[in-house]
């Protein structure tokens, strides 16, 4: 367990499990969770002991309910806040991680909430979790990526429904428009994304993390060459088998 004061910060054997842990703000985003998170999602990149990670929020009624209010609309003023936001990258950081990340989503996922959700690679909600993108209509747009992330995940016109009405989802419609891939009962939540984190965790590591290259860096680009970089990377994959020994 570690010491961070937003985040707690656990390894067992090869899983990580991040807990953004404001309980008492709904484990609202700010300036120290982005610092606290920028130190884990580190440590987690550069340890090739850790196969996949898992990103949780504490507390009953939320996963993460966005930006921390009283910080992004009150002094310092939003643009400076956000400035100081950009400095330390954490959405970049996320997005650098090549083992599998597991969102698993409870309670309110707002704003920012979402937009760390869309930085995994697989999202697993329970029954009662609530998704909503409030920027907009606190005359502010989501800046951790959401406008890109979103449309790239549920299409272009949900996530303008999402962003210009102000809709939230249930955890079904999530479901339905493919913004999580799973939807648990609350008290199997945790199970269930540790159950895929550790079958995940007994595959090969290096298909593991070459699977993630290929569709993250493929999706972006035109067929033929999403082909061509399968190729590379099958070619590549075989020869680091042969290179490191079996375990
Ligand atoms: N930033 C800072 N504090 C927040 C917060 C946020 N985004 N969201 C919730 N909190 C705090 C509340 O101020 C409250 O603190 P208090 O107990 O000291 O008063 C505590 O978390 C519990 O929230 P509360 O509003 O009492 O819970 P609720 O169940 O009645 O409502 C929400 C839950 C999510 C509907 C409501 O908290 C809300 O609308 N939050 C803001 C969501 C938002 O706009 N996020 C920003 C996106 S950019």
């Amino acid at each position: 367990m570690s010491a961070f004061k937003t985040v707690l910060y656990e390894k067992n054997d090869h899983v990580a499990l991040v807990t953004l842990h404001r309980p008492e703000a709904l484990n609202a985003f700010n300036i120290q969770m982005r610092d606290d998170l920028y130190e884990v999602l580190s440590a987690i990149r550069d340890d090739s002991d850790i196969r996949v990670a898992i990103l949780k929020g504490a507390g009953e009624k939320a996963f993460c309910a966005g930006a921390d209010l009283s910080e992004f609309l009150s002094a310092p003023a939003p643009v400076a806040a956000r400035q100081v936001r950009y400095t330390r990258d954490v959405w970049g950081l996320f997005l650098s991680i090549s083992q599998p990340l597991i969102a698993a989503l409870h309670g309110y996922v707002l704003g920012s909430g979402i937009e760390m959700a869309l930085c995994c690679d697989i999202r697993i909600a329970s029954e009662e979790a609530r998704f909503g993108l409030p920027e907009v209509a606190l005359g502010i747009i989501p800046a951790a990526g959401g406008t890109q992330t979103l449309p790239r995940t549920v299409g272009r016109s949900r996530a303008l429904e999402m962003l210009l009405t102000n809709r939230w989802l249930s955890a079904e419609e999530a479901y339905q428009t493919g913004l999580v891939s799973r939807v648990t009962p609350r008290n199997k939540l945790l199970a269930t994304v540790e159950d895929m984190a550790q079958h995940i965790a007994s595959l090969d590591p290096l298909a593991v993390r070459a699977a993630k290259e290929a569709v993250l860096r493929g999706i972006e680009l035109p067929l033929a060459e999403g082909l061509a970089l399968e190729r590379n990377l099958v070619a590549k994959l075989a020869l680091r088998k042969a290179a490191v020994p079996q375990q």
